[in-house]
């Protein structure tokens, strides 16, 4: 785990304009100072992102957050109180204290407060909010351990903190409350806690296009994908020839490897981007998953499963 001395450490290299990357209950993030330009421009080199996706900030408490935005809805107060620390990221309109380079020029901010003893013990020794997308290569996998990180990033990141295997598994959910409230990107909450704890209705998932202008410019249709390509096999279909893995929750088939997936969507979404890693290394030609029921329950593991397998 993380003791005092590479908190400490690792507290410094934040403010003097470094690159950290810090465990949460999600995934992996690479941190910056989220109120030094520089700082969080080093984080679209590290990662290959492209400019106009936004990055999120992580605060360490709910007054943090209502000092980051310029007005704070009271639904995202009712949700902050209900769902943080936690997998959830509100969109609303950001103060003039945060760079445009972390909002992609948007008006608006991604505040998420983690509930990671390590990320919220970082957030206060470093004293500043963090900008901090997955701490993986643009696309690719995101991390839920920290060697995968060292794996993707190397030394483009100046420090890791090594938290252990991340709870969730994947990224949080997103919903903005900047206008209409509308799901982003949905994630361990769902959209009817969401409803149900901000008392207003909640917009379903917007479209999304790689290039045009939409609500949430980070969200591409291919994302969160394996070097080795993904498909999604229903019932009976074929395999793709070649060697590969078969991810399955009902329907056992042969493969080099076959491997149970949970049938819970949380403990299915923990074990997610772990198995893509390990079956990665593998140099296989495919990994063929089956379906996840077509259940709201299953919202998130499903988008996920979803761009992995975009082409
Ligand atoms: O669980 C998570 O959210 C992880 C951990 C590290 O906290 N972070 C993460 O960051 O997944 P990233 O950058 O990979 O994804 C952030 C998402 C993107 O889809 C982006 O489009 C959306 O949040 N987003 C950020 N700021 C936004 C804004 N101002 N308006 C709309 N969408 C925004
Ligand atoms: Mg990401």
């Amino acid at each position: 785990m993380v003791n005092a001395a590479e908190l400490r450490r690792a507290a410094e290299i934040l403010q003097e304009g470094g690159l950290v990357a810090f465990p949460t209950e999600t995934v992996y993030g690479l941190g910056a100072n989220a109120l030094d330009a520089a700082a969080v421009e080093r984080i679209y080199l590290a990662k290959g992102r492209p400019r106009q996706s936004p990055l999120i900030v992580h605060v360490a408490s709910v007054a943090m957050a209502r000092n980051l935005a310029r007005v704070w809805p009271a639904a995202a107060e009712r949700l902050a109180q209900r769902f943080w620390p936690g997998p959830l990221t509100l969109v609303v309109e950001k103060s003039p204290r945060i760079p445009d380079v972390v909002t992609a020029g948007l008006g608006t901010v991604g505040l998420r407060c983690p509930n990671h003893p390590v990320a919220r013990a970082l957030i206060e020794a470093a004293g500043v909010p963090l900008a901090g997308p997955s701490a993986n290569r643009f696309g690719e996998t995101s991390p839920t351990l920290a060697e995968h990180v060292r794996r993707s990033l190397g030394d483009a990141v100046d420090f890791v903190l090594d938290g252990g295997p991340c709870e969730v598994g994947i990224e949080s959910t997103v919903v903005s409350l900047a206008a209409e409230p509308v799901l982003l990107r949905p994630g361990a909450i769902s959209r009817a806690e969401l409803e149900d704890a901000s008392g207003c209705p909640i917009a379903g998932r917007v479209a999304t296009a790689p290039d045009s202008a939409h609500p949430s410019p980070g969200l591409y249709p291919r994302h969160y994908s394996p070097l080795t390509p993904v498909w999604l096999v229903a019932g009976e279909a074929p395999l793709p020839p070649g060697r590969g893995a078969w991810l399955w929750l009902r329907t056992p088939r042969a493969a080099e490897r076959s491997i149970r997936m949970p049938d819970n969507p949380f403990h299915y979404g923990r074990l997610l981007y772990k198995t893509f890693h390990e079956l990665d290394v593998l140099g296989l030609d495919w990994i063929a998953v089956e379906p996840p029921p077509e259940d709201s329950r299953w919202e998130a593991v499903a988008d996920r499963l979803s761009r992995a397998s975009y082409r």
